[in-house]
């Protein structure tokens, strides 16, 4: 018999961290959870088998389709956007090729069970690209189906699993006896960037706002890669998860997209850099701008429009800026820094 479980891959990244802990909360489901890297020892007895492998690893993945019947896959396991631009092969070969490789593990299951299981995939705001700030600074906060002209490795990457996403589900094999069958149930966010404070992000571009805040914390001295005026949107790590959680839940009926936006809050670098001067009024942050990165960063929108999460399944950020900063991030980083 095949055990009941969801999987996550990419557990232990600063999102699994989060997803983890809020699905051994609500629910009462085994998690099965894969990552290159063994899991934090605070998440490993919140799960029910931990994997260290990679996703690219054909064997392990049948290995998975052979001992279990997933209800749900969080398929978070990516390289980020400036790894990716360092290794774009490689950076193809994980986001696009293991995204592959999982969607087809959803479809086996899928098939087997007679249900479709439900999919999740983090996409980015990394999917849209602007030739310049004039024309970044004139679109304003962009709805999902327009510019869509990514112009990183990692861009691609995301918007492409999309579409891959969006055709297992309505289109796979409908040239085959199984047409009118639908095996998966895919469900995806655009993400803008996003704060923790319980881990501190690495190989991405939007790192700067969660970078500053984290020196700040820890008293070190901090350098912005981006210009003072850069803005893109951002969302606290909680909000994030409980997104992630809330279109997971939400009816299919209600979902007239397989991909939505949302964000929460959209600061230049130079409004975040002053409030957390405010917390840490002794914080030494400078900018040192590293302009290839900050290329990428200005082909991204200055914000999101995220009113198709609002209408169909009634996403709303419980952080803003403020209470973000004043219930959430300083309080936390205030205790884990304080030796
Ligand atoms: N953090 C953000 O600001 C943000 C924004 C938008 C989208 N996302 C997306 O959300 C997802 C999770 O992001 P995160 O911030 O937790 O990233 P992260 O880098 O912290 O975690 C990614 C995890 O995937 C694992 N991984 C990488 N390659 C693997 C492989 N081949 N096999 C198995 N595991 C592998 C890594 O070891 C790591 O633990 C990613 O898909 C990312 O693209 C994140």
């Amino acid at each position: 018999m095949r055990k009941p479980a969801i999987l996550i891959t990419g557990a232990n990244g600063e999102m699994g961290h989060g997803l983890i802990t809020a699905l051994h909360a609500r629910n009462n489901v085994s998690i099965v959870a894969l990552d290159l890297n063994p899991l934090d020892k605070a998440l490993s007895g919140l799960v029910y088998e931990e994997l260290i492998g990679n996703i690219l690893d054909q064997s392990l993945i049948e290995q998975l389709n052979g001992e279990y019947e997933f209800d749900a896959i969080y398929h978070l396991a990516a390289l980020l956007s400036t790894r990716a631009e360092f290794s774009p092969r490689a950076a193809h070969d994980v986001n696009v090729g293991g995204t592959l490789s999982l969607l087809n593990l959803a479809v086996e299951q899928g098939r087997s069970r007679g249900v479709p299981v439900k999919f999740f995939f983090p996409s980015s705001i990394a999917v849209y690209g602007f030739s310049g700030l004039d024309a970044k600074n004139k679109a304003g906060a962009i709805p999902e189906d327009s510019h869509r002209n990514p112009s990183t490795m990692y861009g691609c990457n995301k918007l492409y699993c999309e579409h891959l996403g969006h055709y297992y589900m309505h289109y796979f094999q409908r040239l085959g006896a199984d047409n009118n069958r639908c095996f998966i149930d895919f469900r995806s966010i655009r993400f803008p960037g996003i704060i923790s404070s319980k881990t501190i992000p690495s190989a991405g571009t939007s790192d700067y706002i969660p970078e500053m805040l984290h020196a700040a914390a820890k008293g070190e001295p901090y350098q912005c890669f981006v210009r003072e005026d850069t803005q893109i949107p951002f969302m606290t790590m909680p909000d994030a998860i409980f997104a992630i959680t809330s279109i997971m839940s939400a009816p299919a009926e209600d979902l007239s997209r397989t991909v939505y936006n949302i964000r929460s809050f959209a600061p230049s670098a130079e409004v975040f850099r002053q409030r957390v001067l405010e917390y840490f009024p002794q914080a030494d942050i400078g900018y040192h701008i590293t302009e290839k990165r900050q290329k990428m960063v200005d082909s991204w929108p200055l914000d999101t429009d995220d009113s198709k999460a609002r209408e169909d399944w009634r996403w709303k950020p419980v952080h803003g800026l403020d209470n973000g900063l004043k219930d959430y991030l300083v309080p936390e980083l205030k205790e884990m820094y304080k030796d």
